[in-house]
C-alpha cells in the first residue's frame, strides 16, 4: 500500500486524536518499519490493518467507523493532490465515481505501477442512480464508503448509500447510490 494512504492516516489521527494517541497507536500496532511512513515508500496492507485495530483499541470505535471516516479525509487530500482529473468527469460526484476505475485509478497506476487498487465497476449509472460493486483482496470497502461519501461531500450532492456485502469474506461489496429528492 503507498506510503501516502499511511501518512495522510497519521496526520488524521494527530489531529483529531492528538499526539499522545498517535503515539501509542504506532507503538502497538507494530508496523514492519516502526511507524516510519514516507508518502513516496510501499509498505505492506497488513500495516494498515494493524495500525486500525490498534486506533480501534485505543479510541474504542470500531475499525469499520475507522475506516469510513479516514475514507472521507482521504478523498479531501486526495483530490487536492493530482491535477489528473479530465473535466468531463468533474460534471458531478456520479460522473467522478463512474470514472475511478477506468480513468482516475488508471493513472494511479502509471504514477505508482506498485499501486494495489481496487476494482471498482459501474453496473448501473443514470441521473438520480448507481450502483458500484467493490471488489479488492484488502476488503476495504469501508474505507471505499468513506471515500464515497468524501465525493459526495465534495460535490455537495445530497444521496443516499446503501452498502451490501457480495461475499462473505468482506472481498466483494455493492454500493447503491440513490439521490434523494
Ligand atoms: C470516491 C472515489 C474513490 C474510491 C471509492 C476509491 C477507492 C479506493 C480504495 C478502497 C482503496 C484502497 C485499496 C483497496 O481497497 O484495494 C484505494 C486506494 C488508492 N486510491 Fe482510490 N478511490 C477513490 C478515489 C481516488 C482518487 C481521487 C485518487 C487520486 C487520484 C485515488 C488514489 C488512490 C491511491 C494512490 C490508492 C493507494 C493504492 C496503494 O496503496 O497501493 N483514489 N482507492
Amino acid at each position: 500500500m503507498k506510503g501516502m494512504v499511511f501518512v495522510h492516516l497519521l496526520e488524521m489521527v494527530e489531529n483529531e486524536f492528538g499526539e499522545l494517541l498517535l503515539e501509542s497507536a504506532i507503538e502497538h500496532a507494530q508496523t514492519s518499519t516502526q511507524g516510519v511512513f514516507t508518502s513516496a515508500g510501499t509498505y505492506p496492507a497488513e500495516d494498515m490493518l494493524k495500525l486500525v485495530a490498534s486506533l480501534s483499541e485505543l479510541t474504542q470505535l470500531p475499525p469499520s467507523a475507522l475506516y469510513q471516516h479516514y475514507g472521507r479525509y482521504l478523498f479531501s487530500k486526495l483530490f487536492a493532490s493530482y491535477p489528473m482529473f479530465p473535466q468531463e468527469v468533474l460534471n458531478n460526484a456520479f460522473s467522478f465515481l463512474a470514472s475511478i476505475n477506468d480513468v482516475i485509478h488508471v493513472e494511479v497506476h502509471k504514477l505508482y505501477p506498485d499501486a494495489e487498487l481496487p476494482k471498482f465497476i459501474t453496473h448501473y449509472h443514470d441521473e438520480n442512480k448507481m450502483i458500484l460493486e467493490y471488489t479488492s483482496s484488502r476488503r476495504m470497502s469501508d474505507l471505499a464508503l468513506g471515500l464515497i461519501e468524501g465525493c459526495l461531500q465534495h460535490f455537495k450532492e445530497d444521496v443516499e448509500i446503501q452498502m451490501v456485502p457480495l461475499l462473505e469474506d468482506g472481498t466483494s461489496v455493492q454500493f447503491t447510490l440513490i439521490r434523494k429528492p
